[in-house]
């Protein structure tokens, strides 16, 4: 199966509603219940790899990066029917080749923490986050 997984790069076949559908059921709850404003972080991202399996959105990966020294991995969604495929490697193998000679960092989930451990992330100490209101 994951053979025959196509990924893209850019908006190419994304709608909202492709997106929010996919981060409800992944599940990824990053402003669902507003559709515009999750183009919005799309349209404004500098990377935005997507995985698809015979036409059907299947995964997700949505980074920010300089492409020189720092990148942000913002989201990263698999559609739950397919996890445990490899396709979240897949795309995080895709985002460090593109992003190659960068630090990529992200925020974890509890579910999701042991992932990036079994992928080669090392855990930082040194991070701060400040929301912008
Ligand atoms: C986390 C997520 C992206 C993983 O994608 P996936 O396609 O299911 O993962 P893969 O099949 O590519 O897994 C790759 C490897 O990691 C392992 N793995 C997968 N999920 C894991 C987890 N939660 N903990 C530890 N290992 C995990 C797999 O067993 C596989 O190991 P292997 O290469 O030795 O066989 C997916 O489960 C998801 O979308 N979860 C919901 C949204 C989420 O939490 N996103 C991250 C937010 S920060």
């Amino acid at each position: 199966m994951i053979q025959e997984i196509e990924i893209r790069e850019g908006l190419d076949g994304l709608t909202p509603a492709r997106i929010v559908t996919l981060y409800r059921r992944a599940p990824l709850l990053r402003y669902v219940d507003d559709p515009e404003r999750v183009w919005e972080m799309f349209e404004r991202s500098s990377l935005v790899l997507t995985a698809w399996h015979r036409g059907h959105l299947v995964g997700i990966a949505r980074v920010l990066t300089d492409g020189v020294l720092t990148s942000y991995l913002c989201d990263l969604a698999v559609e739950p029917d397919v996890q445990g495929l490899g396709i979240g490697k897949r795309l995080i193998d895709e985002v460090l080749r593109r992003c190659k000679g960068t630090e990529l960092v992200l925020r974890d989930s509890d579910l999701s923490a042991t992932f990036y451990e079994h992928l080669g992330f090392e855990r930082v100490r040194n991070a701060w986050m400040h929301r912008a209101s």
